[in-house]
């Protein structure tokens, strides 16, 4: 639940030029990444329907797809898991930063810090090149995956587990964070939570991402930029937002009465509503699924119980769709991940599609450079400081 300052609705043009707040229905760039189909709840990664993937693909062949535009062979998806499992062990200086910073604090703000200190650390960091460039993607989500366990980790008061190149980025994360070698079905599912999370067309974070590529900076700078734009509870700070309401309501019979008294309040109920998405969240399809068999498999069936009586009240009374924020919440919590991470494990996933978009950017990049209407006083006298009261 969070307040929320509400933008014009209606696009205002004094000048006559298109003002569309928010950016919305505009389209600021062409891409091969992913296509958002808000009217049918189809999501496409490169032409492969998320569903198909969901239900045979794996994280890192999402990765290849997604930086190539195509699937694998076996000997390059090795070489993929290879090198994501060698770039995961973090420079131990990296370490001794973290761990010089306080670990209550937010967890996005380190991962944001931790991130942009890694270009410190990172040989290719000057080089612009595409060859490099795709090096330091795959490095970036290789690093985060690790930097997210560890901030998991310090958060908790537990000293970081070294990564172990040889397990899938979905098994090491889960392993990292708990510190015990996660059970088959948990590192399935959390995979298919990464393939979900990957790249999602022109979301604010991505926008930010390809906003910041678009000046020519660097890699480094565009992802950190696209953490800050993530951390907010519009964003991926939502899956935070939902749990947070979870835990407030705590009991399934109490979920109708509380939402609707949220909503007679006109506050947001987090993980609902889209600006793309006028049908049912394609990647909620799935996860409302793993929710419910996991809370089952746990004898925890309360998360989803209550997540889908919220769901049935604010389809009824704002009819609104819940997103992929609502029920990653209650599969994250039954996977043993704690609400302070929830937002962090989202970065580490979009890594993926952000260094993509990046990537991409370059390739055909125009600056992006939008303008903005004048809506201040058409002139104004200036007094001198002394002459004023
Ligand atoms: N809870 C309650 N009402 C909501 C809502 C929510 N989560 N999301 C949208 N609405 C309402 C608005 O209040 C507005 O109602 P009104 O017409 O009666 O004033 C209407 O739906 C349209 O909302 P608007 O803010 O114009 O939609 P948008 O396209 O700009 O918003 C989001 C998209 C995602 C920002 C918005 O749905 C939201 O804030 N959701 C909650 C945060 C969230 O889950 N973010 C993750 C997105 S993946």
């Amino acid at each position: 639940m969070t307040a929320v300052t509400e933008a014009p609705a209606e696009p205002i043009s004094v000048t006559g030029q298109q003002y569309s707040p928010g950016l919305e229905g505009i389209v600021a760039a062409r891409t091969a990444m992913s296509d958002v189909n808000g009217r049918t709840g189809k999501l496409l990664y490169r032409g492969f329907d998320i569903a198909e993937l969901a239900e045979k693909s794996n994280f890192e062949e999402t990765c290849f797809l997604l930086y190539n535009g195509r699937l694998p062979t076996r000997s390059e998806l090795e070489e993929l898991r290879r090198d994501l499992g060698e770039h995961r062990v973090l420079p131990p200086r990296l370490l001794d930063l973290l761990r010089g910073l306080d670990p209550k604090a937010e967890p996005m703000d380190l991962l944001r810090t931790g991130v942009s200190a890694l270009a410190h650390f990172d040989p290719d960091v000057a080089d612009m090149s595409p060859e490099a460039n795709v090096r330091k993607a795959l490095r970036l989500v290789a690093q985060t995956t690790t930097l997210v366990a560890a901030i998991g980790r310090l958060h908790r008061g537990l000293e970081p587990v070294a990564p172990d190149p040889s397990q899938t980025v979905a098994g090491d994360f889960l392993r990292m964070w708990s510190g015990e070698d996660p059970d088959p079905v948990a590192e399935k599912v959390f995979d298919v939570c990464l393939i979900l999370h990957a790249d999602h067309g022109m979301n604010a974070s991505t926008f930010t991402a390809r906003v910041i590529a678009s000046t020519l900076s660097d890699m480094h700078s565009a992802v950190v930029g696209a953490i800050g734009a993530l951390k907010g509870p519009l964003h991926g700070g939502a899956n935070a937002g939902v749990m947070e309401m979870l835990e407030e309501i705590d009991s399934v019979d109490r979920a109708d009465e509380w939402v609707r008294e949220a909503l007679d309040e006109k506050k947001r109920v987090m993980g609902f509503g889209h600006r793309v998405y006028k049908v049912y969240d394609p990647r909620a399809t799935v996860l409302k699924k793993f929710s419910k068999e996991l809370g089952e498999r746990a004898g925890e069936t309360k998360w989803y119980e209550m997540s889908e009586k919220v769901e049935k009240v604010v389809l009824e009374v704002k009819g609104l769709n819940p997103n992929v924020d609502f029920y990653s919440a209650s599969t994250y919590h039954v996977l043993g991940l704690e609400r302070f991470i929830f937002t962090p494990v989202f970065a580490l996933s979009r890594m993926a599609g952000w260094t993509a978009h990046v990537l991409e950017q370059y390739e055909g990049n125009r600056l992006m450079r939008p303008e903005s209407e004048y809506v201040g006083p058409p002139s104004a006298v200036y007094t001198p400081a002394e002459e004023r009261g």
